[in-house]
């Protein structure tokens, strides 16, 4: 993701509010692979592709933190080809690119479970996080062997194992025991290959964020309609359970 808007990153018009928390449900990579007669691998190769102009797209607008849903705990229900291709797919992706994210001030993080992912991945894992740790520009969530459900059972069980008692769990509280702990809920959650749910996604951290579908699958999401979906966002009046602020559509 080396670079500026030159490489493919057409600079569009001022936004002028900007989510600082993005995060994507990737869907539609088989469909995409499918409508062209590929195999769904390949979907899921282009997928990664598009990972990287996203990536750069998000730094480019001023986005801080990208979380992207890359492997859910259902997922491993599919063929073994498929899911050892994928699991393959995202070990290599970290050989290729972490130097890149590196220098370019990427922070990588990992949502999810270790346990029961291929030693190799997770230790690359390991050594992306830690290679990452410094970085300042952009923190990069990837949700991988990650369910939302799994997340507080897990959450709860440490806090029953530090002794918590239950005057101690408040949302602040279990929030700091999240796979997220520390960082801000999502802003905006976008999913492709147009379907209307979170499917097991950030379902906590997901109280308050707005949502935008689109038809368009994954691979083919591009930097500008990454770019309309944050110009959409600009135009919700975000109530958090209370009033629109002065001024603001009644309607919106
Ligand atoms: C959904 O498409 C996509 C996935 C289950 C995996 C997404 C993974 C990548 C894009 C790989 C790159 C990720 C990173 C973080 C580098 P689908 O297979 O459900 O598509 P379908 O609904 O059309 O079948």
């Amino acid at each position: 993701m080396s670079g500026s808007a030159a490489q493919g990153v057409s600079t569009p018009a001022k936004l002028s509010v900007i989510p600082q928390h993005v995060a994507i449900i990737m869907d539609g990579n088989g469909r995409w692979a499918q409508q062209r007669g590929l195999p769904r691998l390949a979907g899921h190769r282009a997928g990664t592709e598009n990972v990287r102009r996203i990536l750069r797209a998000c730094v480019e607008y001023g986005v801080k933190i990208l979380t992207l849903y890359a492997f859910s705990t259902e997922n491993w229900s599919r063929p073994r080809e498929e899911v050892e291709g994928l699991l393959a797919l995202l070990s290599q992706v970290i050989d290729r690119e972490l130097d890149e994210l590196r220098r370019n001030g990427v922070q990588l993080r990992h949502l999810g479970t270790l346990e029961g992912l291929p030693d190799n991945l997770q230790r690359r894992i390991r050594e992306a996080i830690a290679a990452t740790a410094a970085g300042d520009r952009i923190i990069v969530n990837v949700a991988l062997n990650y369910g939302g459900r799994r997340e507080i059972v897990e959450a709860v069980q440490r806090m029953m194992k530090d002794g918590l008692t239950a005057d101690q769990v408040t949302e602040q509280a279990l929030a700091s025991y999240l796979y997220t702990a520390g960082l801000p809920d999502p802003d905006l959650i976008i999913r492709t290959a147009g379907e209307m749910r979170l499917s097991n996604f950030l379902i906590w951290q997901a109280a308050y964020a707005e949502f935008y579908s689109t038809p368009t699958y994954w691979p083919d999401f591009g930097p500008e309609e990454l770019y309309q979906a944050l110009v959409a966002y600009g135009q919700r009046v975000r109530k958090f359970g209370g009033l629109p602020p002065s001024g603001a559509s009644q309607s919106q």
